[in-house]
């Protein structure tokens, strides 16, 4: 049995077609569409109601709740079926698709995303900055959550899951991403992703688009911390910290009692000093910050971790110079250019390092 869940808010005058299409999309299922409405001004929820007189709806009328996600979210819980398909009710998912997610979890998925961005995918009538913005968000929310980085749309609102996925999993219903939410927190192991076109609204407008990006930044901030990624962000800043007196003391001892005053001598205790504070970082980021996730081996980490040193080196430099060419004065340039570094060696050490 399959349960579609279908979130609505002023969608009355899409709620006939798409009905009669999933209805027909799925002749040769046992489903239910369970119409999830929040009290919708265009009394959507009355014409599901009267929907339901022909087709197997059912209709769920919040009065006191709001939002996308909660929806959906009340929708796992009044699902009566083992597989729970997702999507909007402006027909911007194309309900003929639904078999092919369906088939996709039938032949071993837990999880099938509806997707834009996989070979065969695509977005209708998009200006190319739309597109840049949203693969832009998603490429953020890749690099922040190493556990999605293989999913090219994780933000989709169109998927099927086996009931198993989601019962019995606290599910935060704020933000409108809630397939992501699914994604970290949900239990599954294999993902899939079918192309689909997402089209044009048939009828009324979008409802997500202000506030959108700022939103989505706190969800994954939200979600990073839950994923133990901020954490690692700290423990990795606290590490760096260490390697600053690491590196001064090392610059010191080799100045004062080794080389000597000198140009040259500053030279070679720098890179000597640099070197052994890499070391020190690399030891305690490898036994604390990313202890758990040894997967390469010594030599190869160890590599890589230099490789993040010098990108990080590299990408301060460039910001630097872009900055104080720009006017701005080269201390502030020079902070900012640490921030940028800082961040480039994180993801490159939490992507390759330890990834
Ligand atoms: N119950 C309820 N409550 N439903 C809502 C609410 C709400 O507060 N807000 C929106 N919806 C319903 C709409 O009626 C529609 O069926 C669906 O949620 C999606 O809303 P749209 O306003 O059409 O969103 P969109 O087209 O901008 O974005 C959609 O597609 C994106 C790409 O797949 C959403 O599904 C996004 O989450 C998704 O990223
Ligand atoms: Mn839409």
């Amino acid at each position: 049995m399959i349960s579609v869940i279908v979130p609505t808010y002023n969608e009355r005058e899409n709620l006939e077609e798409l009905v009669s299409r999933i209805s027909k999309a799925l002749e040769s299922y046992g489903f239910e569409i369970v119409i999830v409405d929040d009290d919708s001004p265009d009394k959507t929820w009355e014409k599901a109601q009267e929907l339901a007189q022909n087709y197997p709806v059912r209709v769920i009328r919040r009065t006191k709740e709001k939002g996308l996600s909660s929806a959906v979210i009340r929708g796992f819980k009044e699902a009566k079926g083992d597989i729970f398909v997702v999507m909007d009710a402006d027909l911007q998912h194309p309900p003929e698709v639904i078999p092919r997610l369906i088939e996709a979890i039938e032949s071993g998925a837990d999880i099938a995303i509806g997707s834009r961005y996989v070979k065969g995918g695509k977005v209708e009538n998009w200006y190319w900055w739309r597109k840049l913005i949203s693969k832009g968000a998603i490429m953020i929310g890749r690099v922040a959550l190493p556990k999605i980085r293989n999913i090219k749309d994780p933000v989709s609102g169109f998927f099927a899951l086996r009931r198993e996925v989601v019962e019995n999993v606290e599910l935060n219903p704020v933000g409108f991403k809630i397939l992501l939410e699914i994604l970290i927190k949900g239990k599954y192991s294999k993902v899939v992703e079918i192309p689909y076109t997402f089209g044009l609204r048939k009828s009324g407008e979008s409802k997500l688009s202000q506030k959108q990006i700022f939103n989505y930044l706190r969800h994954l901030y939200r979600l990073m911390k839950w994923e133990g990624e901020i954490d690692r962000l700290i423990k990795f800043s606290i590490v760096g910290m260490s390697g600053i007196v690491v590196n001064q003391f090392f610059l010191w001892l080799f100045v004062e009692k080794v080389f000597g005053n000198g140009l040259e001598s500053y030279m070679l205790a720098n890179i000597l000093a640099t070197e052994l504070a890499i070391l020190n970082n690399f030891t305690w980021n490898d036994l604390w910050t990313f202890k758990d996730l040894k997967n390469k081996p010594l030599y190869k980490r160890l590599f890589s971790f230099h490789l993040a040193a010098l990108s990080g080196a590299f990408v301060q430099w460039v910001i630097f110079g872009v900055l104080v060419y720009l006017g701005i004065h080269y201390l502030i340039a020079n902070l900012i250019g640490i921030g940028f570094s800082f961040i480039v060696r994180f993801l490159v050490n939490r992507h390759i390092t330890w990834g």
